[in-house]
């Protein structure tokens, strides 16, 4: 299964795209954990990326396209994929096009991720990651069981500095701006289909599996 996850920032991607690769092997390309992993190594695409990701807003479309290729040539992604923040814009979507038709591979799915923007907000308000591997945390609503602590590998948690309020009011304009655009790109191909993030993560993952098996038939 070769899918996208498409929605607003703090929608639930990045938790529900974990959760299918815990539980369905199927690898998760998350571009924003693939970013904030460079920064802390310090790389060059690292310290480059970080002005963009600090002030809301998009890594240049090269810079992207390029990292996504790369990863999309390692051999574990050859049986299937989720990619999470990946594209966000329509130069990154025909330049997956592109890539995936020289590997003669297509898309299955695009799941598009709908969640009101109070649900955003207080989602992203609430968020911690761990250190170590970037599990995913809530004061709201998925506390861990030390506080502090990430209950997988134990390492400590953080808050994202672009989950600030300021920084979430620009990242969602920028998704407004620039993402949104690929809801009807994709509808276009048939690609397209709507998941109700709402919620709880449970029973948002049930109809995940619905809505992705069985496979497109093409
Ligand atoms: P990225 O890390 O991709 O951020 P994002 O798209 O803004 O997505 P988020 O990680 O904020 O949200 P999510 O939908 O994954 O939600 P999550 O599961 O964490 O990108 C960061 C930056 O990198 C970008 O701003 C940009 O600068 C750059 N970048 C990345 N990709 C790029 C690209 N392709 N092109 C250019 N630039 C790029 O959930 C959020 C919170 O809600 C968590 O605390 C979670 O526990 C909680 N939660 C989740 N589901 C539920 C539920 N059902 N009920 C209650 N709480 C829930």
């Amino acid at each position: 299964m070769n899918l996208i996850f498409l929605g607003p920032n703090g929608a639930g991607k990045g938790t529900q795209a974990r959760l299918l690769h815990q539980r369905e092997g199927i690898p998760q390309i998350a571009t924003g954990d693939m970013l904030r992993a460079a920064s802390a190594a310090g790389t060059p695409l690292g310290r480059e990326a970080e002005r963009y990701v600090r002030a809301g807003e998009l890594v240049p479309d090269a810079v992207m396209i390029g990292l996504v290729a790369d990863r999309l040539q390692q051999e574990d992604t050859s049986a299937g994929f989720v990619l999470d923040g990946f594209p966000r814009t329509i130069a990154q979507a025909e330049a997956l096009e592109a890539v995936l038709a020289g590997m003669n591979r297509h898309l299955d799915r695009v799941i598009y991720f709908e969640v009101s923007e109070t649900t955003l907000i207080k989602r992203l308000s609430g968020r911690m990651l761990c250190r170590a591997q970037g599990h995913i945390y809530n004061v709201h609503s998925n506390l861990p069981k030390t506080p502090g602590v990430c209950d997988v590998d134990g390492s400590p948690l953080y808050t994202r500095e672009d989950d600030r309020p300021e920084t979430v009011r620009r990242r969602l304009q920028v998704y407004r701006e620039q993402t949104e655009p690929l809801l009807a790109f994709y509808r276009a191909r048939g690609l397209y289909a709507m998941l109700n993030a709402e919620g709880d993560v449970e029973a948002i993952y049930r109809v995940l599996l619905a809505l992705i098996a069985p496979p497109v038939c093409r």
